[in-house]
């Protein structure tokens, strides 16, 4: 395939490499986008017009830059022919971005594809979620210079000094947490989407102080039975506010789509 990127940093520029060391398929990155000038990468076409891309005659845009860049690039992409890939999932905890994205789909027979990211355990929760789903939960714990930050906190105060072990500073469904807590935006989003929905999906936020990972503990019960999935994600080496299975999970859905033979829903 012809691979466009919107987003040259930490996800973009994983992505890159692994395609041109041949990691990712039999894929060719052909043009990188971004609205920061001179983010380019060496020996790649680059851009700040991200409208630009359909000229480049591509077959899939990867969106690996913010949420703002799904919401006005998915569409436009999907009805100029090319399938789209979308990291930045918090844009879709939006029911009716995700109606009208789907709809533009569907209607330019193209693919929007999410992958996993920073988390696991999708693939049987999607299964499950047939037989009917009774509970979804997601419990992220981080340390408490990780949390603080979160706008949140600014009208539930909390005393972090007095928190010295594992403490719940949030419960929540995940329609309101992916608002709360920006960060944890794409995880909740993306388990809200395999499984029960964004309002449905309930998020507990742990801070504790003996953290040292970003860690996704996501439940679920059902017909089917009970799952647990624990990540311990560690950051990946550019950014470490993303963790680095969400830049792996990228190249292994371009994987995905280069292989006939496809493991897992
Ligand atoms: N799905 C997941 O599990 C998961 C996990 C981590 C991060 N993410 C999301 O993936 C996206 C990329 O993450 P990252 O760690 O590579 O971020 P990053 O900050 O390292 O890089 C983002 C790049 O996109 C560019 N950018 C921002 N807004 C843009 C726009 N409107 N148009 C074009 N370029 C724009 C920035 O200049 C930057 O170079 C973020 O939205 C992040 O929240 C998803």
């Amino acid at each position: 395939m012809r691979i466009g990127v919107i987003g040259a940093g930490a996800i973009g520029r994983y992505l890159i490499q692994a395609v041109r060391s041949g990691m990712a398929g039999d894929h060719e990155v052909v043009v990188v986008a971004d609205i920061v000038p001179n983010a380019g990468i060496e020996g790649l076409p680059y851009t700040t017009d991200v409208t630009t891309l359909p000229s480049y005659r591509l077959d899939l845009v990867v969106e690996a830059a913010a949420q703002a860049a799904a919401r006005a690039h998915a569409i436009p992409l999907l009805e100029a022919g090319i399938d789209v890939m979308i990291m930045s999932v918090g844009a879709l905890a939006d029911e009716e971005f995700y109606a009208r994205l789907r709809e533009a789909a569907r209607r330019a027979g193209r693919r929007v594809y999410i992958p996993s990211g920073a988390l696991g355990g999708l693939d049987a929760i999607k299964a499950a979620a047939i037989a009917g789903l009774d509970e979804v939960e997601l419990i992220t714990t981080k340390p408490p210079v990780a949390l603080q930050g979160a706008a949140y906190f600014e009208t539930h105060p909390v005393d972090w000094a007095a928190i010295t072990g594992p403490t719940t500073v949030y419960e929540g469904p995940a329609s309101e947490a992916v608002q709360h807590f920006p960060q944890n935006v794409n995880v909740a989003a993306v388990l809200s989407l395999a499984g029960v929905g964004p309002r449905q999906t309930r998020v507990r936020v742990v801070a504790d102080p003996a953290a040292t990972v970003n860690q996704h503990r996501v439940r679920a019960r059902g017909a089917f039975g009970s799952l647990e999935v624990t990540l311990n994600n560690l950051p990946s080496p550019d950014n470490p506010k993303t963790s680095w299975l969400a830049a792996l999970a990228a190249v292994a859905m371009l994987r995905r789509l280069a292989d006939p033979i496809q493991l897992g829903q």
